[in-house]
């Protein structure tokens, strides 16, 4: 297992407000772009850690900005908004917090705790700044509430409308594409007298709502806590961890979102199969209790289900990530690239390390090696310095790694690009917005994605907090 590392001084940048919006026709560049690459990074990320008087408390509770980079004849334009979500337009409206957030809530009443969970419609909060979807010809905002926040991919305006209509209370921002389709499949958590996981899916091509399926509804006592999912061609994966909640405590405790979670080792890590066209469940796979955001990437072979997640111990990672100790430099547990196989035929389960350095914000050739089987995972991990301070390639058949660095330049997730006719998996490019705590900006890094040597950086003219996904449009 990968040891812990302790944030540095320089990074506690990473945390603090960026109130500026701009335009920029040109970014500063050097190296030189491919001329292959064209299109928009667009990514979403905690931007505003304060609303009058009250702070937040946790990483994942900032207020939303998205980031494009837009990448045409060897130039990159830059511009950055705070996404226009109810919970923003409130803040800054009354100049208080109204909607709760992931760790950090408003002073509410009873009534409308209640009101939150079960009138999503109303007080829902919609801070999407976790992760960005296509969806057809549109880009959402996606945060693990079911209220996706529809954006002009251009200006970053918010469009106004919901895109589409989530059949539950709780989602995950880390939707799969749907192959055949090109619609997007997600699951939902539907709170009630009996609680039930919901996969769905969302057409692609407009708002027409016969596109929307709800492709199975599995029944649960205690939903848990999952950032993320697994797919192959036939199976949907869901993994739970064993940080559950009692859905009453959620209405009822007028503690915040996340801490009503109660970490149950006793229930051990639960995986189930869900077949994708008839619904049909298949679970009873049990294992070790563990914690994980991100599942990576999850395949069928030889009457197995590989699963590879980011994998912690277990969920003391989210108590790692509040502000107060990102701030004092604690130590922050790391994630190792772990792979689970799960026996069909028999339900057995076995785990095994893929490599010995730790990684998060995986991305892998998508496009390619999504529900196949696969060879490179790209992310961010610990450098000498301290936490999140390399870009990382990790080779899943020998666990060899090759990294970037830079001395107080804090990376983060890196966006894979694929070479157009590209032959290998790894033929492409890595996108990858870096904070540059020694010249307190950040910048857009060009690495080449086999060999992880730096093709090009676009300088941006102010910090860029710490943020998490985003995906590439190509034009
Ligand atoms: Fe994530």
């Amino acid at each position: 297992m990968p040891a812990a590392a302790v944030p540095s001084i320089e990074s506690r940048l990473g945390f603090s407000t960026l109130d500026q919006e701009v335009a920029i026709d040109e970014l500063e560049l050097s190296g030189e772009l491919p001329s292959w690459l064209r299109g928009s990074l667009l990514r979403t990320g905690p931007a505003k850690f304060e609303i009058g008087e009250k702070r937040m408390r946790h990483w994942f509770d900032g207020l939303a900005m998205l980031h494009r980079f837009t990448i045409e004849r060897g130039r990159v334009s830059y511009g950055n908004r705070f996404l226009e979500s109810r919970s923003y337009r409130a803040a800054r409206e009354q100049g208080r917090m109204v909607y709760a957030e992931f760790a950090t809530d408003p002073c509410r009443s009873l009534f409308k705790r209640v009101q939150t969970l079960f009138s999503p419609g109303s007080a829902m909060p919609d801070n999407a700044n976790v992760n960005v979807a296509r969806l057809g010809e549109r880009f959402v905002a996606m945060t693990e509430t079911p209220l996706p926040v529809e954006f002009d991919a251009r200006t970053l305006e918010a469009a106004g409308v919901r895109p589409y209509d989530v059949p539950g209370q709780i989602t995950t921002a880390h939707p799969h594409l749907d192959r055949a389709s090109g619609g997007m499949l997600n699951w939902a958590v539907k709170l009630g007298v009996r609680n039930r996981y919901r996969f769905f899916m969302v057409g692609r091509s407009s708002r027409d709502r016969s596109e929307h399926r709800l492709l199975a509804s599995l029944p649960v006592k205690e939903p848990a806590y999952m950032h993320s999912f697994g797919l192959t061609e036939r199976w949907l994966v869901l993994v739970e961890f064993p940080l559950v909640v009692n859905p009453l405590a959620l209405a009822l405790s007028g503690r915040p979102y996340i801490e009503n979670y109660r970490w149950k080792p006793e229930l051990g890590t639960r995986f189930t199969l869900v077949d994708r066209l008839t619904g049909e469940t298949v679970g009873g796979f049990r294992t070790d209790p563990c914690f994980a955001f991100h599942c990576v990437n999850s395949y069928e072979e030889d009457g197995e289900v590989v699963v590879d997640v980011c994998g912690y111990p277990d969920a003391g990672i989210i108590e790692d990530l509040y502000l107060d100790r990102l701030l004092a430099g604690k130590p922050i547990q790391a994630a190792a690239l772990t792979r689970y196989r799960l026996r069909v035929a028999d339900r057995s389960v076995s785990r095994e390390a893929l490599a010995d350095v730790d990684i998060e914000l995986p991305r892998i050739n998508y496009g390619r090696c999504n529900e196949r089987p696969y060879r490179y995972v790209w992310g961010v991990g610990d450098g000498p310095g301290g936490w999140m301070e390399r870009v990382l390639k990790v080779d899943t058949t020998d666990g060899s790694a090759v990294s970037w660095s830079q001395p107080a330049c804090y990376p983060g997730e890196p966006v894979f690009v694929e070479s157009p006719g590209a032959v290998d998996e790894d033929d492409g490019v890595l996108l990858s917005v870096v904070l540059d705590a020694t010249a307190a900006a950040s910048f857009l890094l060009v690495l080449d994605a086999c060999s992880m040597s730096e093709l090009a950086r676009a300088e941006v003219p102010h910090h860029i907090p710490l943020g998490f996904h985003g995906q590439f449009a190509r034009s």
